[in-house]
């Protein structure tokens, strides 16, 4: 067999089963391509993408002016490590330090390696600025969290699945529970080495948890009153997901720290950032954080083209708007739905829960059913299913897609 030729659905499925580690549990289906709103899988059945990659491709597969940017800067220059400067990353740190209101930016590629940036600067900043003790720095999160997939971000997840025999574990982190704003206090005056609260804020992979209105305002005062950074991990809430730029913005909140990734491209390249202000960023000195990655020129050309996108398409107004109508239209089925109890998010950033047990397989069943209806959408949880499609669909693509959700669920009313 030639290598890249054509596959079917079921070829390329054996071949990831045989040769490659299983750490996902996709659903069986293999895409070929993707043009806006629309996949399409080898056999050529086009779907409506109601994930995003995880809200990575918030403006939509395969972005022409994004595809262009990256195109045009990939046959100029591609990579210098940072042991050199190049002429594009210096023009995209200023452009995305204006964009979300920040002296200063780090550039990585992945989400989980701008989490763990966010925390080395917060530990660093705890005892150079703050006084604490060497080693003694604690950062406070949330149960139920999804930061990644390093060492140190498995240590503080409840997730037994995503934990167990992955230790010894990182230490120096306390766990809260999340949207419970007397806990925080609580563990922010329990020690005067408390450095940071790591919040996301909006839930996504536990299920789309939307906090209580107040929750991140009253969150970012406390840390405030007790000199404790704020660190926003909107990896998947960023970037217009929610019907604002930022999640945080909805209660008018800027982070001391700010960690932002997947739609940061477009989901046409790996590229993640911490944005902070001088105070916090400059504590980071030359060699102690890098990654030959790291800013390179062709991360720089698609970032700034995926952030000007957002604004030129006026994506988090889009996601606004839509997902209001997403939320009434569900809400009102599931008034009399057997097999829907709830739908909550913010802007395109949904969940349905669907009417059993946690472990069940039905939100399985369901996902696979939607894709035979030509809709493509992953549980979070037995009974949590996700929608997220990119930010660029219309009035009348959400309406069709709420028609096939709707008509999908009545198939396994009871
Ligand atoms: C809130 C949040 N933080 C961090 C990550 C990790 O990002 P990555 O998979 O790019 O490492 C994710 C991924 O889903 C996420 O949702």
């Amino acid at each position: 067999m030639a290598v890249l030729e054509k596959l079917s659905s079921a070829e390329a499925i054996a071949l990831e089963d045989k040769h490659g580690a299983h750490n996902y549990h996709p659903l069986p289906v293999v895409l070929s391509r993707g043009e806006g709103v629309y996949v399409w899988d080898v056999e050529g059945k086009k779907y409506y993408d109601f994930l995003s990659a995880y809200s990575a491709v918030n403006q939509g597969h395969c972005h022409p002016r994004i595809v262009g940017a990256m195109m045009q800067q990939a046959q100029t220059l591609t990579l210098t490590s940072r042991a050199f400067y190049n002429d594009k990353l210096g023009v995209y740190e200023q452009y995305i330090t204006n964009y979300f209101g920040f002296d200063k930016v780090l550039p990585m590629n992945t989400g989980a390696e701008a989490v763990e940036t966010a925390l080395k600067l917060c530990r660093k900043w705890a005892y150079e600025k703050k006084g604490i003790n060497e080693n003694e720095a604690q950062i406070i999160v949330c149960e139920n969290n999804f930061h990644g997939r390093t060492t140190t971000i498995i240590s503080f997840s409840n997730d037994e699945n995503a934990r167990k025999n992955f230790g010894p574990y990182t230490a120096g982190f306390i766990k809260i529970a999340y949207d419970d704003i007397d806990a925080l206090e609580k563990a922010i005056t329990s020690s005067p080495n408390i450095a940071g609260f790591l919040v996301e804020p909006i839930q996504g992979e536990a299920g789309v948890y939307v906090p209580a209105e107040g929750y991140l305002a009253k969150a970012k005062e406390l840390c405030e009153k007790h000199n404790v950074l704020f660190i926003a991990d909107e990896v998947q809430t960023g970037v217009a997901r929610t019907g604002k730029l930022l999640a945080v913005h909805h209660e008018n909140v800027q982070p001391d720290i700010l960690i932002l990734g997947k739609a940061l491209s477009g989901g046409a390249y790996p590229v993640s950032a911490v944005l902070a202000n001088d105070s916090i960023m400059n504590v980071i000195k030359p060699g102690q954080h890098g990654s030959t990655f790291g800013g390179n020129p062709v991360a720089a050309a698609v970032a700034i083209e995926a952030l000007e996108v957002v604004k030129d398409e006026q994506l988090a107004e889009n996601s606004e708007c839509l997902g209001k109508i997403f939320r009434q239209e569900l809400a009102n089925y599931i008034a009399t739905s057997s097999i829907a109890t709830l739908v909550r998010g913010k802007g395109l950033l949904n969940a349905v829960v669907i009417n059993d047990a946690e472990e069940s397989d039905t939100a399985w069943n369901i996902c696979m059913k939607l894709a035979e209806n030509g809709l493509l959408a992953k549980p979070t949880h037995g009974n949590i299913i996700r929608f997220a499609p990119p930010l660029v669909m219309n009035e009348e693509q959400l309406r069709d897609c709420i028609s096939i959700i709707i008509s999908t669920l009545k198939q396994f009313e009871k």
